[in-house]
Parts: C-alpha cells; sequence; structure tokens
C-alpha cells in the first residue's frame, strides 16, 4: 500500500495512549490498509516490529515478524509475522534480562533495556480472532518493546544504565542502523 512517514522522538504523538481498537474495525478494508501500510513502512526501514502510533495512527495496534533474518538484528531468532491488537501482557515470573533495543522512533541509536525474560501475551489479530502466545528471550522482548509504544513509552525511558545508550555505528559498527 504505502510507506508512510515515521514519527520520530520528540512528536508528542508518540507519547500518546493509544485507543483501543473498535469492535466494528476488525475484518473491515480499513483494517486491512492499516496493516499494510505498517508492513511497508516496517520492511522500508529493516525494522523488527512498529506499532501504530509510530505512524501516528492512534490506535492500540502492533505488527512484528515475518521478515526473515533482520540487517538490523543478525543475531535474532526469527519471529513469525504477527498483528496484535488490544493486546494484554503478563510476565511470568520476575526474571529480567538486559538486550540492545534499537527503534524506528529514534534513529542511529541503541540502549540496553532490561526487559522481562518469561511472558504470556494475548490480543486479538486484524479479524478479531483471539490469540494467547507463551514467549521468551527476543520474541518476548519485541512483544514488550512495541507494546510500549502504545503507552506512549520509548525504550530510552527504560534504560536503566545510560553508559549503555549510543550511536549503533560506533557500538556494532558491523550492524545496520
Ligand atoms: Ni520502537
Amino acid at each position: 500500500m504505502a510507506v508512510r512517514e515515521l514519527l520520530r522522538m520528540g512528536d508528542d504523538r508518540l507519547l500518546r495512549v493509544a485507543q483501543p481498537v473498535p469492535e466494528t474495525l476488525f475484518g473491515s478494508a480499513e483494517m486491512d490498509s492499516l496493516i499494510a501500510d505498517l508492513l511497508d513502512t516496517m520492511k522500508d526501514a529493516n525494522g523488527a516490529g512498529i506499532a501504530a502510533p509510530q505512524i501516528g495512527v492512534d490506535l492500540r495496534v502492533v505488527i512484528f515478524g515475518g521478515t526473515g533474518v533482520n540487517p538490523r538484528y543478525p543475531d535474532a531468532p526469527e519471529i513469525a509475522f504477527t498483528v496484535l491488537c488490544n493486546p494484554l501482557l503478563e510476565p511470568l515470573d520476575n526474571e529480567r534480562s538486559a538486550g540492545w533495543e534499537g527503534c524506528l522512533s529514534v534513529p542511529g541509536l541503541r540502549g540496553e533495556v532490561p526487559r522481562f525474560e518469561h511472558l504470556r501475551y494475548s490480543g486479538r489479530d486484524a479479524a478479531g480472532a483471539g490469540f494467547v502466545r507463551v514467549v521468551d528471550g527476543f520474541h518476548a522482548r519485541v512483544v514488550q518493546h512495541e507494546v510500549d509504544h502504545l503507552e506512549g513509552v520509548l525504550y530510552p525511558r527504560r534504560i536503566e544504565d545510560m553508559t549503555k545508550f549510543g550511536f549503533t555505528d560506533v557500538l556494532f559498527p558491523a550492524v545496520v542502523a
């Protein structure tokens, strides 16, 4: 459909708590169009995931995965393409692990962020069908990062050690920014 403009950190629209997807939107042409735009925009920027607020759409919709090996995260395991609407996240225990994250709305930078390691998440797909998954590691990290966008939270706010925040090409010279 279309590669949309990616909002960057500093834009107030990234700080909103996004609105729940209304029942009437599930399975609609408008939803299909939103998902297509999110996917085109994510792929164009080599993202691992993207949230609707990042293209200025105030809805609780994120997509992630389905990109195969990602040049921005060459060591990350593959995740199946997922559309997640109105998500609910439930950490399965208190274990957290630190890992490097980037964000299409914070281009050129990476930071080390602690995230829950074991996670159950549930929500609806684009057609409105409910699903539940239990995941860990990178998959759990991606979901927590994307769903943070729906709460108006960008990952730099989650960094606990600000010495672990810097430019991708300085931190990881071999990785695509
Ligand atoms: Ni992001």
